[in-house]
């Protein structure tokens, strides 16, 4: 060895060159650009790289991770559930804006029922029972027993109703018992006028802090009810319920609402072809219109390819008709599909072709690219036009999301949350164990439900598509409040360990190292007897 090449040792052998080095050849850890530009003839994804920790003065709990996506589009957790049909329907959609999120509502719907679905996400008073159980004055408090049963009802209070829905009492749980089964209910109630009531245009901005103050002003009273000027029975507060939600608002994520207080919701549109096979530019623009009305907050434009003539042409016929609506488009895996969907008017763009959890596009198509490299490509595109990324799809834990928002804005979930109570489908039991169905949008179940155009295909039965996802299983899991707790926890900690106080600085302090295989084993639970799994 020569005097020249133990002088270059000793110049490798500083320990500040060892990792953070100025010379991005000699670092160890290095930033996206001198990383990704490093493995540029190969496409790595989330487990195929660690992020090395930073001198940090950040703890995880002080983090901040609110993002805005466009506009007028800003929340509070950079997290979407994905726009699929056994995920984002009005209830997720809500669960997900009351942690601070966005649920995308998905298309395999009629457009009306999407509208519908939209209103009850926009309508949503958390802890108003918009639409509580009545019961009839003629009725027997027997019938009321029979349905508590029927219906396993863990209350036995219910408002007393005539047939156009005007209040006419209270039946408290006090009398329905089964002494009292052979009398009326018109005998049983609290009359309307000892009846606690609200009008509905007397919540205002914070109907929970006003049905918190009524109970505090009401010893004793444990129900609340809402009516409309003539009377109209239009909800139902509890003080359990009330009490729940106060206590949680010290929670450190916000909902996420509109200007108007309301929860925020997404909706899918996708570029719907008429008989000829031409974008039907009259259908989008009405059901777009629709939604917009409803108070959607953003459109997402869904397909498989967004780098195609049909999806730049309906951003730009939605930007031009809507000029204000945030508007989500893909999916995209390069800049080049970046730049075509910004320059359409998108302001946020899906990334993400083939990395799915119930995606078949890589193994159908041979077409994708493994997601972290993807993300990379488009980030330094977004960062050009000025628009923001989502990670759309392949999230298995939360250090993926970790990694995800090193490069992007937020991430889109479909999997995580499909096992959820709070997901669409029914709970079925097999050897025991609870699951509820999953299914990729591009498989054949979802397609014949409406997706195909999504994925460039009619909807037609005479002819064969291609499936390019499954249909698959999830155990049942815990609620969006516990999933997305697991999740966000995660992104505080990986935080904390950059020195990342915000979702910009972790984007700007990332240093990355590919792992090897052994590298990867080492790095998960290994050598032990697990008893319980949490990821
Ligand atoms: P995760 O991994 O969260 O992924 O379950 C959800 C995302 O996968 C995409 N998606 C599909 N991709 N074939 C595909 O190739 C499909 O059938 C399919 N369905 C959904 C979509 O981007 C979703 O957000």
């Amino acid at each position: 060895m020569g005097p020249q090449a133990f002088s270059d040792m000793a110049a490798i052998r500083e320990p500040n060159d060892l990792d953070l080095a100025l010379d991005p050849d000699l670092a160890f850890f290095k930033s996206a650009d001198d990383f990704f530009s490093a493995y540029g003839h190969l496409g790595l994804t989330y487990d195929d790289v660690t992020l090395a920790t930073g001198y940090s003065e950040v703890l995880p709990r002080d983090t901040q991770l609110e993002i805005t996506l466009a506009e007028g589009l800003k929340l509070n957790i950079p997290i979407i559930s994905s726009d699929m049909d056994t995920v984002t329907e009005s209830r997720m959609a809500i669960a997900m804006a009351l942690n601070g999120g966005l649920g995308l509502i998905h298309y395999n719907m009629t457009e009306r029922q999407q509208l519908s679905e939209v209103s009850r996400v926009k309508n949503n008073i958390h802890g108003l029972i918009q639409d509580p159980v009545k019961v009839s004055a003629d009725q027997m408090i027997g019938d009321v027993l029979n349905l508590i049963e029927k219906r396993k009802f863990s209350f036995s209070t219910f408002p007393v109703v005539d047939g156009d829905g005007k209040l006419v009492g209270l039946l408290s749980g006090h009398v329905v018992k089964p002494r009292y089964s052979k009398r009326k209910i018109a005998d049983a109630l609290t009359p309307r006028g000892q009846v606690h009531t609200i009008h509905q245009k007397e919540l205002g901005r914070d109907p929970i802090a006003r049905a918190d103050k009524f109970f505090t002003d009401h010893p004793g009273i444990h129900k609340l009810l809402v009516v409309d000027e003539q009377d109209h029975l239009r909800g139902l507060f509890t003080m359990s319920d009330v009490e729940r939600i106060t206590q949680e608002r010290s929670a450190q994520f916000k909902p996420a609402r509109d200007s108007r207080f309301r929860l925020l919701c997404g909706a899918a549109v996708s570029a719907t072809r008429n008989a000829f096979g031409e974008l039907d530019r009259n259908r989008i623009l009405a059901h777009v219109g629709g939604l917009v009305e409803r108070g959607v907050d953003v459109v997402a434009v869904s397909t498989a390819h967004g780098h195609s003539k049909g999806v730049g042409d309906t951003v730009r016929m939605l930007r031009e008709a809507f000029p204000e609506l945030p508007i989500i488009a893909g999916n995209v895996t390069s800049a080049a599909g970046v730049e075509y969907l910004a320059e359409a008017g998108a302001d946020a763009i899906k990334v993400g072709q083939g990395p799915g959890s119930i995606c078949t596009t890589r193994i159908v198509a041979g077409v994708g690219i493994p997601q972290l490299t993807a993300l990379y490509v488009a980030s330094r595109a977004a960062q050009k036009k000025r628009v923001t990324l989502l990670a759309d799809g392949g999230i298995a834990k939360s250090g993926d999301v970790v990694k995800a928002l090193t490069l992007a804005h937020a991430v889109i979930c479909g999997g995580i949350f499909a096992g959820c109570p709070e997901s669409p489908g029914e709970v079925m039991e097999i050897s025991g164990k609870l699951y509820k169905q999953y299914r990729g949008m591009g498989s054949l179940a979802a397609m014949k439900a409406g997706s195909a155009t999504r994925y460039g295909h009619t909807p037609d039965p005479a002819r064969k598509m291609a499936p390019e996802g499954v249909e698959a299983l999830k155990e049942v899991s815990n609620s969006v409040d516990q999933v997305l707790a697991q999740l966000i926890g995660g992104i505080q900690s990986g935080m904390g360990y950059l020195g990342a106080a915000n979702l910009a600085q972790l984007r700007q302090k990332a240093r990355f190292i590919r792992v090897s295989p052994a590298g990867q084993r080492e790095g998960e639970p290994h050598d032990v007897v697990e008893l319980k799994t949490t990821t």
